[in-house]
């Protein structure tokens, strides 16, 4: 059941994320343009998948390797990278090729090498996250660990890891260009084992601060929406502080997304969601929700009595979250991802007017609006 605020209208739209009184700010139209350049770029990057991850031997491997890209996901980043390259080289958008993508001196790059590097990146991460998460289902499916084994999952994820490197390698960008995006990429991946490691610290720690939360989002999650938004960039040549823009953007969309996600994780049917819900509750997460709350006085450890995640029922998920509504917690945490998706959006100001831009105004927005 979608918990609903009173104060949200009897009539708002269907589909859009109602905790805490949200008002969405995306037109209709707009969002209709994102779910299409959404899912027409979806097609081409899972093309880019298949092409460049192809099942060989040792086949149990490559199997745990594609499976979780095989199950869905929403392709969130690789669609960035590709709008931003779009909006950098002012390319009117899915006119060209991405395999042989004008760069801003008329040569051809391979940006959807790119954009499949990226999203392979992302499933390395979730695969890993699932085993130090705990948790037992992603993208509507058994986590790698669960379907196949923790060993294969761990193997799968490395895979990926140093797969996407490869995938990276080959966009026949000029070199110096190819070694920036290859570094930003390595850089990105150091960033989130650091804040995957601050996340686990953080589940023993009561005194975290919203200071201390947020970088750990960055390093976690907003890095690599960082890199999918100034690769193409550096990749296609831009200038210098075109390519530091589009990384702002990323961090501060990132950080909006990261808190979206915690928001979800409490507000979401696990079958809408894909994963269980309640499961950063469960695991003694530190979210900005529970940071806030606990700062009200909110008892946030014993919000949920459970040992695991398939023991705790919705009634309790919904108590909890009645009292984190309650203490204004939920409202404080949607409130500081829509500032944060308002300077994402403005950091886009330099860019040239084009569709593109546009889309990546809206993707930002659809990235706290929906309900995923
Ligand atoms: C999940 O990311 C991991 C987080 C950083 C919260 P997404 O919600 O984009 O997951 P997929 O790729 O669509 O499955
Ligand atoms: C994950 O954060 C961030 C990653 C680097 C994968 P979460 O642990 O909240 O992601 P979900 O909710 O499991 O997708
Ligand atoms: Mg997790
Ligand atoms: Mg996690
Ligand atoms: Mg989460």
């Amino acid at each position: 059941m979608r918990c609903q605020d009173a104060t949200v209208p009897a009539e708002e739209p269907a589909g859009l994320l109602s905790v805490g009184g949200a008002r969405p700010v995306m037109t209709d139209d707009v969002r209709e343009r994102v779910d299409e350049a959404i899912a027409r770029r979806r097609e081409r990057v899972n093309e880019g998948i298949r092409e460049q991850l192809p099942i060989q031997h040792p086949e149990r491997l490559y199997e745990a390797s594609r499976y979780l890209l095989d199950a869905g996901g929403k392709r969130l980043r690789p669609t960035m990278l590709l709008l931003s390259a779009e909006a950098v080289t002012d390319t009117p958008p899915m006119t060209v090729d991405y395999r042989s993508f004008p760069d801003l001196g008329g040569e051809p790059i391979d940006v959807l090498s790119a954009a499949v590097a990226i999203e392979v990146i992302q499933s390395f991460t979730l695969i890993h996250d699932d085993i130090m998460d705990d948790d037992d289902m992603r993208r509507g499916v058994p986590s790698v660990h669960r379907e196949f084994d923790l060993e294969t999952a761990i193997l799968a994820g490395d895979t990926l890891y140093s797969k996407a490197f490869e995938i990276m390698l080959e966009t026949d960008a000029p070199a110096d260009r190819s070694v920036r995006a290859l570094s930003t990429l390595a850089t990105t991946c150091t960033s989130i084992c650091e804040g995957q490691a601050l996340d686990v610290d953080f589940e023993h720690g009561a005194d975290v601060t919203v200071e201390e939360y947020l970088e750990m989002i960055e390093w976690k999650t907003a890095v690599l929406y960082a890199a999918a938004a100034s690769i193409p960039a550096i990749l296609v040549g831009a200038e210098e502080e075109t390519v530091a823009a589009l990384s702002q953007y990323g961090l501060d969309v990132g950080r909006a997304f990261q808190i979206q996600d915690d928001l979800l994780d409490l507000t979401t049917p696990s079958e809408e969601l894909g994963k269980t819900r309640g499961s950063d509750l469960v695991e003694g997460k530190r979210t900005l929700i529970t940071l806030h709350a606990r700062k009200q006085g909110v008892g946030v450890d014993s919000l949920v009595d459970a040992e695991s995640v398939e023991t705790v029922d919705e009634a309790a998920i919904e108590a909890a979250v009645e009292q984190l509504r309650e203490a204004g917690s939920i409202e404080f945490a949607r409130r500081t991802a829509a500032d944060l998706i308002e300077d994402g959006k403005a950091r886009l100001d330099g860019l040239p007017g084009n569709e593109s831009v546009t889309l990546l105004r809206g993707i930002a927005d659809y990235l706290v609006e929906r309900s995923y």
